[in-house]
């Protein structure tokens, strides 16, 4: 059974939309907004959704034109159902329904962590999603909406280890940034920052570092340096002192994740780990996972750079998993999901 689909990603402020036949990704766009929403110093949920609905049929028309592939030739559409922004999701969904319909093909709507998840997974030159290679692993998936760990038993066997009990680690990123006067997205920035500072100038605190859950919790480390920046004001005006507290803040994100991940895998006897969403492009955290997997005799697979963020690729290579497992496709009147949590199995 042949598989070529047309998935389409527009839960934030990414619009992708990738095309790809039996593993193989044969182009992925992804058209970012972040430069109209830094005026905002953040994603404004309606901006994004008109800004989908404006730039999704160009986004698809050169995807499909690149990829050399005729929308005839579709067996399937795939799309982020959420969970994400409401307005946001609907562009894309409404969009994948509307193709599966005039094409007589089926649509899959695909859990969004669940996507970043089997991210890792996808790799090479030319670009391939390698599952031959996959084993059972603890799963971190770290974004600006969600930080979740996760054990994967097999293929589409999930179980949820612990989740963030209040901010995401990249919301805590951007949350920083923002305090620190920093354009959004702050990640990025805080990363380039920190690479100049020094991480043991400042300390912050590593929240539920030591708790026996696998459970995390960003928000006091973020509340941690609105205090210490109201008490030393003056810092925001020194340039080392700045990249000094990026490095600070990123060190204690880094740490917390990283440990969690290693002791969770050890814990359950696993020999992988994965990481994707977002954060993962951050350096400190791909140099520490790494070496403290290395250190735990653990296999590592973190998603390459370019599939961390929000991409329709992972979408589609998830689609097509689950077309050629026989799972069943959406229905028509079927809306966005936005409460939806992980499926745990299938
Ligand atoms: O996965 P993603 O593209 O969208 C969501 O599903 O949220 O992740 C975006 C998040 C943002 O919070 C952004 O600041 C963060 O990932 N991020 C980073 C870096 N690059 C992106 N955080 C830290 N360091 C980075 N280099
Ligand atoms: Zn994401």
């Amino acid at each position: 059974m042949t598989a070529t689909w047309l998935a389409f990603e527009t839960s934030c402020d990414e619009t992708s939309v990738a095309v790809g036949r039996e593993g193989c990704i044969l182009a992925n766009l992804v058209s970012s907004q972040a430069k109209l929403h830094a005026e905002y110093g953040g994603v404004v949920p309606e901006l994004a959704a008109r800004e989908h609905l404006r730039n999704l049929p160009a986004v698809a028309r050169e995807t499909l034109a690149g990829a050399g592939v005729p929308s005839t030739a579709l067996d399937l559409i795939a799309v982020t159902q959420g969970p994400g922004l409401p307005s946001a999701l609907m562009v894309g969904l409404k969009a994948a329904q509307s193709m599966a319909f005039a094409l007589r093909k089926p649509w899959y709507g695909i859990h969004h962590h669940e996507a970043h998840l089997y991210s890792p997974w996808i790799g090479g030159q030319p670009l391939r999603a390698r599952f031959a290679d996959f084993q059972p692993n603890v799963a971190l998936v770290v974004s600006g909406g969600h930080t979740l760990l996760v054990r994967v038993k097999r293929e589409f066997e999930h179980q949820v280890l612990g989740s963030t009990l209040d901010d995401a680690a990249g919301e805590c990123f951007d949350k920083v940034a923002k305090l620190i006067g920093l354009p959004y997205p702050g990640g990025p920035v805080v990363d380039q920052l920190a690479a100049e500072g020094d991480p043991g100038r400042f300390e912050f605190p590593r929240p539920l570092l030591d708790d026996a859950t696998d459970e995390f919790s960003f928000s006091g480390l973020k509340t941690a340096v609105r205090y210490f920046l109201r008490d030393h004001p003056e810092l925001l005006e020194e340039g080392q002192a700045l990249r000094d507290l990026c490095a600070g803040v990123q060190a204690a994100i880094v740490e917390v994740l990283v440990t969690k991940t290693v002791r969770a895998a050890r814990r359950l006897g696993v020999k992988c780990v994965t990481a994707s969403g977002g954060v993962t492009c951050n350096t400190a955290f791909r140099r520490d996972l790494q070496m403290a997997c290395s250190a735990a005799g653990l296999d590592l697979r973190l998603a390459e750079r370019g599939l961390s963020t929000d991409n329709a690729a992972m979408v589609g290579v998830v689609a097509e998993r689950r077309y050629l497992r026989g799972m069943p496709a959406g229905a028509m009147d079927e809306e966005i999901r936005l409460g939806w949590e992980l499926p745990i199995c299938g």
